[in-house]
């Protein structure tokens, strides 16, 4: 299996695990404490069933980077078990329109029940892969990702498609772990890591020259977060804009 093919075989058994055993320890933050310190409002705790927040396993929270209008088309890249998802939904309203994205089947699985759960008519969720949209071209407003993006196998990839079905002036806001500057490679972690975000992530100036790369301007770090998954990482905030 080549180390691409073994690194989405990871992925998907640990997130069917997740979604299968949401109280499961995994080694890091989730629930709905973990939603409480990243700033999660607390009107949007009490709008979604207790349930969907067992599942936070937010890096951080990208809702903090900017407004999302009523009526707006969101995408949420990585989706896992729908909590980013539910909370767009409410705000965009029934006029607008959530898409999560995610390659695990059984995380897709939960994101539907738990946007039907939640009485939420505008989400749809989408079996595929990051590297590879299944959108049109200029098809949504903003894009959102939490704790995702660290674990493609081609960040490039990611960003040239999320600049591909973004519209003009449409934004990018994520949290996502990446590696710290100050500690030495030779102190991170072997592949086995990748699923734990870990293995996958990169500095901060490389994901940052990434974002531009894909065409993005006033790509920006906005912050670092509480969030660890190993001494060799930490949470970030990132935002940018598709210039129209
Ligand atoms: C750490 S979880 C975060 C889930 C969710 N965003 C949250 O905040 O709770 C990462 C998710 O990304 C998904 N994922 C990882 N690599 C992916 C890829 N290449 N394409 C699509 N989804 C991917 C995993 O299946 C998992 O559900």
């Amino acid at each position: 299996m080549s180390t691409t093919a073994c690194a989405a075989q990871q992925i998907i058994t640990l997130y069917s695990d997740l979604a299968l055993n949401p109280h499961k320890d995994f080694g890091w933050d989730k629930g709905i404490e973990n939603a409480r310190n990243q700033g999660y409002k607390e009107e949007w705790i009490k709008q979604l069933p207790a349930g969907v927040w067992d599942y936070c396993a937010a890096v951080g929270n990208p809702f903090s980077l900017g407004e999302i209008p009523t009526g707006s088309t969101v995408l949420d890249l990585g989706c896992g078990a729908g909590v980013d998802v539910c909370v767009a939904a409410l705000l965009v309203g029934e006029s607008g329109k959530v898409i999560g994205v995610d390659i695990t089947p059984l995380m897709v699985e939960t994101a539907k029940r738990h946007a039907a759960e939640a009485n939420l008519h505008n989400v749809q969720v989408v079996e595929a892969t990051l590297e590879s949209l299944p959108f049109e071209d200029e098809s949504v407003d903003i894009i959102i990702s939490n704790g995702a993006i660290n674990l493609t196998s081609s960040k490039e990839k990611v960003f040239a498609e999320a600049f591909r079905v973004l519209r003009p002036k449409g934004k990018l806001y994520f949290a996502d772990m990446i590696k710290r500057s100050d500690i030495q490679a030779s102190a991170c972690c072997s592949q086995d890591s990748w699923a734990d975000c870990v293995a996958g992530t990169l500095e901060k100036a490389c994901l940052l020259a990434q974002i531009s790369g894909a065409g993005f301007s006033d790509a920006q770090c906005m912050g670092h977060t509480h969030y660890t998954t190993s001494a060799s990482t930490i949470g970030a905030t990132f935002r940018a804009v598709k210039k129209g």
